[in-house]
């Protein structure tokens, strides 16, 4: 075997583990056909993009900068537009903008955007009335739709979901690096959203930093860094008959990277030391993540980390904490302590979301502003207490102006909600909901240099 075989064979042997949260395919052999289409196509990132932001993740460990990641709970094939990429790539841009600013930090931006297809699911079936079918598992595995033909797994998805990704990001790039992002014209990020609170406020910076970029002007400096900014995809790495076809070695560094994002994390119902996914990513140099919910001991934590990092690099390892508000101050302090105690120094988010569902008595899906912000504030104070660093959110959001999470300054109450639900899977946060999220945020982040 010569070097390349045997890094794909270490990587191949998530096979013979157990691989969670994965769709029956009714058809071996076609699945096989669309791996071998898959594994043909150009990757959708290069190793040294990926390389790029596990440096500056680096930074984000040591408190030097703030990692910002966001998107939908699931994208979908049909949510893919121009306009829609357009006003997340916005908001998200304004909400780096607000801690930018507001906190004098720099802001890593990632989106959980081209590729967060697939999703773990409670149920392998869902029932509705006398009717029993396969879960929705993203639009990476079935449809939505309630009927037997849509929610059977369909291999040519694969395929679909990589070409969509492929427009997302080809998108992605050319607003960030194509002068949509261009520092001096900050205000015009707003325009096309609903005027509201939130919007003022941030009209109300952009005139600030407009002045600062004038002056700034007047003395003769030079912009060409301001106009453009880093913008880097994540998903979670869940379907690896997905992933496996896009992992690819990279010609420079002669090491395994999975091509499909920059960064790809392992779901808090996947992260089983000796399963699939924990092998999987555990063999490619991407930065990756690891979401850790309240169940986690530290060492639960500590064995996933010599697993997942075994040099240490810095950079290398994100854990997304997902507490719930009510848990967060009694569980991540010892977490954070035991992982520190070790000379481990990984970069620490917060989820505020996932730890916070709840159901309305009319059946909806929700998540209380108050209660997101809640276990923000609780993950500043945990990290405060154990001596380590809070280094950025991780959000479910959208630029539009949905009625998904309860609360926020335009207070949206349960009979609210159903005028704009859209998401196919978890409630999110609106563009105003988003911005607010990072005005609060940048206070906290403030009061920590
Ligand atoms: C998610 O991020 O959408 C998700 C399913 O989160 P978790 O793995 O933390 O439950
Ligand atoms: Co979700």
């Amino acid at each position: 075997m010569n070097a390349q075989e045997q890094l794909f064979a270490e990587l191949d042997k998530y096979k013979n583990l157990e691989i969670k949260q994965q769709p029956q395919w009714p058809d071996k052999s076609a699945l096989e056909k669309v791996q071998r289409e898959l594994a043909a196509q150009p990757p959708l990132v290069f190793a040294g993009e990926a390389d790029q932001l596990r440096t500056q993740l680096a930074d984000v460990a040591q408190g030097k900068a703030f990692l910002l990641q966001g998107g939908d709970c699931a994208e979908t094939f049909a949510d893919a537009t121009a306009d829609k990429i357009r006003d997340r790539v916005k908001t998200l841009l304004q909400m780096a903008l607000v801690l930018t600013y507001g906190a004098s930090t720099p802001v890593v931006k990632v989106g959980r955007m081209a590729g967060q297809f697939a999703k773990p699911r409670s149920s392998n079936t869902e029932t509705r009335g006398e009717v029993t079918l396969p879960a929705y598992r993203g639009d990476l595995v079935n449809g939505y739709d309630f009927t037997p033909e849509s929610r059977a797994a369909d291999v040519s998805r694969l395929l679909q979901g990589y070409h969509v990704s492929a427009s997302t990001l080809n998108l992605i790039r050319a607003f960030t690096q194509g002068g949509f992002a261009d520092l001096r014209a900050v205000h015009e990020w707003n325009r096309g959203f609903a005027d509201n609170p939130a919007n003022a406020r941030y009209r109300e910076l952009t005139e600030e930093i407009d002045r600062a970029v004038r002056f700034m002007a007047a003395c003769g400096a030079d912009f060409s860094e301001l106009t453009r900014t880093d913008f880097f995809t994540a998903h979670e790495a869940l379907l690896l008959d997905y992933e496996r076809p896009l992992t690819r070695v990279d010609s420079r560094t002669g090491k395994l990277y999975d091509t499909a994002a920059h960064f790809l994390w392992i779901g808090e119902r996947t992260r089983d030391l000796d399963g699939a996914h924990v092998h999987y990513l555990s063999q490619v140099a991407n930065p990756i993540g690891l979401k850790v919910g309240p169940t986690a001991t530290v060492d639960d934590v500590l064995r996933l980390v010599d697993k997942l990092d075994p040099e240490r690099q810095p950079g290398r390892l994100t854990l997304i904490t997902r507490m719930g508000a009510g848990k967060i101050r009694e569980v991540l302090p010892n977490i954070l302590k035991g992982v520190k105690k070790e000379g481990i120094e990984p970069v620490w988010v917060t989820d505020p979301m996932h730890g916070n569902g709840i159901t309305t008595s009319t059946g909806y899906k929700t998540r209380r502003f108050d209660d997101v912000m809640n276990e923000v504030e609780g993950f500043f104070e945990a990290h405060r207490e154990a001596g380590t660093v809070p280094g950025g959110v991780h959000v479910e959001l959208t630029g539009d102006d949905v009625t998904e999470c309860l609360g926020g300054a335009e207070n949206i109450d349960e009979a609210t909600l159903e005028t704009r639900y859209e998401s196919l899977c978890d409630p999110r946060l609106n563009h105003m909901q988003s911005l607010e999220l990072a005005f609060q945020v940048a206070e906290l982040l403030k009061a920590e240099h």
